[in-house]
């Protein structure tokens, strides 16, 4: 019995760790965001900055923002660069991959949905 409940204790001790074993991807997707965006769309996705506030950047904490976005949307946006803005493409810079992780990383900030966009990761 005490050794069964070791066990599982050290099943869930084990976990914790392995649990956290996407961190690396999330802090390399954190890394290319600060790099390539936070300029203009602010760490926090809310454009307060110099750059969001000369040309009008939307904030991606807005639930109304995140709504009207599709995956397909801000992944576009990303790889093609928005017509006529500043929001140039990035397409040849970074990796598909890199673009899909950014996808996630900015619906992230309509409310820390963080969790279910790693479940949708495993499921690809
Ligand atoms: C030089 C400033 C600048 C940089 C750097 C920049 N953006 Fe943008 N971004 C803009 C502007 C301007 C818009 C258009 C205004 C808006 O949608 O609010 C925009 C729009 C967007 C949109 C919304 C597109 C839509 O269809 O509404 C997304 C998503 C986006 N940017 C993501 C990113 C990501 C991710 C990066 C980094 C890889 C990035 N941007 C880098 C200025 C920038």
């Amino acid at each position: 019995m005490t050794r069964i409940a070791t066990s599982l204790l050290a099943t869930v001790l084990l976990a914790a760790p392995l649990g956290a074993a996407a961190a690396p991807a999330d802090a390399e997707v954190e890394q290319v965001y600060l790099k390539n965006c936070k300029n203009c769309h602010g760490a926090d996705g809310k454009a307060e900055t110099k750059m969001g506030k000369k040309h009008d950047i939307d904030s991606f904490a807005d639930p109304a923002w995140q709504a009207r976005h599709s995956d397909e949307k801000i992944r576009d946006a990303i790889a093609n660069g928005v017509k006529d803005t500043k929001m140039k493409a990035y397409g040849k810079k970074l990796s598909p991959e890199q673009i899909d992780a950014l996808v996630r990383y900015v619906r992230a900030f309509g409310g820390g949905q963080a969790a279910p966009a790693k479940e949708g990761e495993a499921n690809q």
